[in-house]
């Protein structure tokens, strides 16, 4: 069976742009013909300093997220990274895989590491062998992502090459990244050229999955718009980013293509489309944000979840990282 893999970091807050690029797809997987795993990626969180407390809040808060979502942990294998220690034996193998020349190449390190990257960890630096650890240490074949992860699956895909050419197997899978919706790339609602990014300092720059109705519509009337009217076809969106970025959410939210929210809207000034957004933003996320404070109620809960999905996955892993060990040479236990 084609299976799904896909994961999200525990640092800081779950935001629209991971709803709407990545969570709304791995539940329309879920249950089809694919097998679904998702992973709360605490490894990856760690590539920057976070403080333990919060780490471990954060960890249970997503898949709360997860799960008010639509997620369902019989339906998907939920699992904690850091649970499945296959995950980072794997990367290890694939640190010896991948070339200094294809991991310097990555943009999301440049732009993560800054001006100093001297000073940035060695597991920054590192992050996408373990991202191509997650994902093939389960063979999964489908990786549903948001357009900035593009990069990362294309090194996925060059790493298991590489890895089935230098020993001589077709062992890895090529994975498909799976980019789709009307929103995937969501935009800061402060800066059309940056995207919404649980690191950006402002939190006016985002819609969290936990804010509630008032926040939600406050931080829409205040997004920074242009002052023309939205135009009746998508073309006339084009060089305006800010008005392109709320009609996409628009879109998405509302499960529908541009050119048929402009249909609806062309004409309208931002002081009337605002308002429509925010309702609609309001009825699609409120419940999801009531429903993970319910489940937070109940962490032990969470932690059952966590470790049960986390089983399941080994069952998957185990097997995989033997016959990868077997394959590069290392004695098996006896
Ligand atoms: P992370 O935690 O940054 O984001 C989780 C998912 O949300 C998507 N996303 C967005 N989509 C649209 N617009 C945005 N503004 C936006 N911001 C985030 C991301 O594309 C992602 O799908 N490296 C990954 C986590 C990861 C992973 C993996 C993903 C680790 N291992 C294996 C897939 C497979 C990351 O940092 O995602």
């Amino acid at each position: 069976t084609p299976r799904v893999f896909s994961g999200a970091q525990p640092s800081g807050n779950l935001h629209l742009g991971n709803y709407l690029g990545a969570l709304r797809n791995w539940v329309r997987m879920q249950g089809s013909e694919f097998e679904t795993i998702y992973c709360m990626v605490d490894l990856h969180a760690i590539t920057v300093w976070q403080d333990p407390a919060e780490l471990r809040h954060a960890t249970r808060e997503l898949c709360a997220g997860y799960i008010a979502s639509g997620l369902d942990p019989e339906k998907s294998i939920l699992i904690n990274q850091s649970q499945v220690p296959e995950h980072a034996q794997l990367a290890w193998v694939f640190n010896c895989i991948a070339r200094m020349g294809w991991m310097q190449r990555m943009t999301q390190f440049k732009d993560k590491a800054g001006k100093n990257a001297q000073n940035a960890s060695l597991g920054l630096f590192a992050y996408p062998a373990l991202m191509a650890a997650d994902i093939l240490v389960y063979h999964a074949t489908h990786v549903p992502v948001g357009e900035d992860q593009k990069q990362h699956l294309e090194l996925t895909r060059d790493i298991a090459i590489k890895f089935n050419h230098d020993y001589g197997v077709d062992f890895f899978p090529v994975t498909e990244p799976v980019i789709e919706g009307a929103a995937t790339r969501v935009m800061s609602l402060r800066d059309g050229s940056k995207k919404m990014s649980k690191s950006d300092p402002s939190d006016a720059s985002r819609i969290n999955m936990t804010d509630d109705a008032e926040t939600i519509a406050k931080k829409i009337r205040k997004a920074k718009t242009d002052p023309d009217a939205l135009p009746s076809e998508a073309k006339g969106l084009e060089d305006r980013p800010e008005a392109r970025n709320l009609v996409d959410i628009y879109a998405a939210l509302s499960d529908q293509n541009v050119d048929q929210v402009l249909a609806e809207v062309g004409g309208k000034q931002f002081g009337a489309f605002k308002p429509m957004l925010a309702e609609l933003a309001v009825e699609k996320l409120a419940p999801i944000a009531t429903e993970m404070a319910r489940l937070m109620n109940d962490q032990t809960e969470i932690d059952r979840i966590l470790t049960r999905g986390s089983e399941r996955a080994r069952a998957i892993t185990a097997p995989i990282l033997r016959q990868t060990y077997d394959i590069i040479g290392m004695v098996p236990p006896v």
